[in-house]
């Protein structure tokens, strides 16, 4: 296989960075010369050159000039966290979508301390506003649930989402927009109106297991890319795979993806736009997370930049303001035709009365007052939550960092399975979610993801406190 289809850089920094992690190459150490790496791993300049770049990126090392580059050792911080992904570079079927349902289920178990759930906490959400709202409108209008809505969903509620888009950057009219059940089902529309069974769609790796029960359900394939936990998928990479493979569409979840929590550089998604556009390989843009950024303002979505007309921008108000309202979103470009005709053909018409509920909401400027206080505890609880991880787990345990959401991705030591640890705290009432069903064929296998949307304080500590003490026993 050629050199770059391998990702070679990426081993090659992989391979320096788990030495300077096990302290094997020390902290101030100077790290082999450019050339001298060429000559260790027989690879180009250029890669070489980018395997220290995603070390510096990493903060395992710095470049000094004119004496080359030194080991930064193993401090907290960005060095606490986990590398670039390196999933393998062919296609494959999903194969762990039951395993994925078995262990969502257990979760649920009444009494179970949930710190695998990703679900807003309640006390964040403005659930009595929208419960008002929505009792008002049923007893003055009760023809609302007397007919059907329009299948591209009501125009005062898509006219609200066309403003609320306008904070991340995209303009587009309200006809432009066909409200869905909820985010997940402006994925699956959006999926089908652009492959097909038996295409192979690219995402980031890790993601989220329903991308891949989605793809799976519909008979396609998955080619993981590697992604990095703070800037998201590798764009090299992805245009290597778009090169070299039949690639039919691209799903990615630019705005801190569930798990890593990474966030795609600014730089990154006006390149991204380019590619989608030169390459007339549409990308499905999941923004769920979007608006719960740490900073504000938040960065535009790929969809901002697009100018063909190929970005089909998914989300909802799941992860924001309400998950059972099930209200969500696709703006599909020039797509539109057929998400709408496979809307109506689907389920007809998403419900009318938390269309209108969530109408009144938003414009009352209901939206933006909530979104900022969650994302500030968020912020909290995921800094506490990180530090209470570092603090208990085993001695090289890494954990990412993430810029928004709620959840955090943890790279426990090789010889402890997250299956067995996940099945070992649920004996003890609590689930975390295991890493396997982040990948199509079970990869991340000492890798657990940890929510806090819901729990703060004595829970959290005592939650964290016992899975930490059942993975040092592992
Ligand atoms: C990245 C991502 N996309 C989509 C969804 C599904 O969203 P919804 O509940 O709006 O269908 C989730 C839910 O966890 C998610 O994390």
């Amino acid at each position: 296989m050629a050199e770059t289809g391998e990702f070679i850089y990426a081993r090659v920094a992989e391979e320096l960075a788990q030495a300077i992690r096990a302290g094997t190459i020390a902290a101030g150490e100077r790290l082999p010369s450019l050339r001298a790496l060429c000559a260790r791993h027989g690879i180009s300049l250029s890669t070489a050159v980018q395997a220290y770049r995603r070390l510096e990126a990493d903060g395992l090392v710095e470049a000094r000039p004119k004496s080359g580059y030194f080991a930064l050792g193993s401090v907290c911080g960005v060095a606490c966290e986990p590398a670039m992904s390196r999933p393998r570079d062919v296609p494959g079927e999903i194969t762990v979508a039951r395993l994925a349902l078995d262990i969502l289920q257990e979760a649920r178990r009444p009494g179970v301390l949930n710190l695998g759930a990703v679900v807003p906490g309640p006390e964040l959400l403005p659930l009595r506003r929208l419960v008002r709202e929505m009792g008002t409108l049923a007893r003055r209008q009760p023809e609302i649930i007397g007919r059907y809505e329009l299948p591209a969903g009501n125009m005062a509620l898509r006219e609200q989402i066309a403003r609320h888009l306008l904070r991340s950057g995209c303009r587009c009219r309200a006809d432009e927009i066909i409200v869905t059940n909820g985010c997940m089902e402006a994925l699956t529309l959006a999926l089908r109106a652009v492959a097909q069974r038996g295409d192979t769609i690219a995402i980031e790796s890790p993601t989220f297991y329903g991308i891949l029960q989605g793809i799976e359900s519909l008979g396609m394939r998955a080619l993981e890319l590697p992604t990095h936990p703070r800037d998201g998928i590798d764009l090299d990479a992805l245009q290597q795979a778009l090169d070299t493979q039949p690639v039919a569409a691209i799903l990615l979840v630019p705005s801190f993806n569930n798990p890593l929590g990474c966030n795609m550089p600014l730089e990154h998604r006006r390149r991204l736009a380019g590619m989608v556009e030169r390459s007339g390989v549409p990308l499905i843009e999941d923004d769920i997370y979007g608006d719960l950024g740490f900073q504000q303002p938040r960065l535009p979505t790929v969809k901002s930049f697009d100018r063909s007309g190929n970005v089909l921008l998914c989300s909802s108000f799941s992860k924001t303001l309400a998950p059972g309202l099930r209200i969500g979103y696709v703006v599909p470009g020039r797509h539109g035709e057929r998400v709408e005709h496979l809307k109506l053909l689907g389920n007809v018409a998403t419900a009318g009365l938390p269309q209108l509920a969530l109408a009144g909401f938003l414009r009352h400027g209901g939206y933006e007052p909530v979104v900022r206080r969650a994302a500030r505890v968020y912020q909290q609880r995921s800094e506490r939550l990180r530090r209470l991880i570092l603090e208990h787990f085993p001695e090289g345990t890494l954990v990412t960092q993430p810029q928004g959401g709620f959840v955090l991705w943890v790279e426990l030591p090789p010889h402890i399975d997250a299956v067995a640890l996940h099945a070992a705290a649920l004996g003890e009432d609590i689930s975390v979610t295991p890493g396997v069903i982040f990948s199509p064929r079970g990869d991340y296998r000492h890798h657990i993801r940890i929510s806090c949307g819901q729990l703060d304080g004595e829970a959290l500590e005592r939650g964290v406190r016992q899975v930490a003490a059942l993975a040092r026993r592992a």
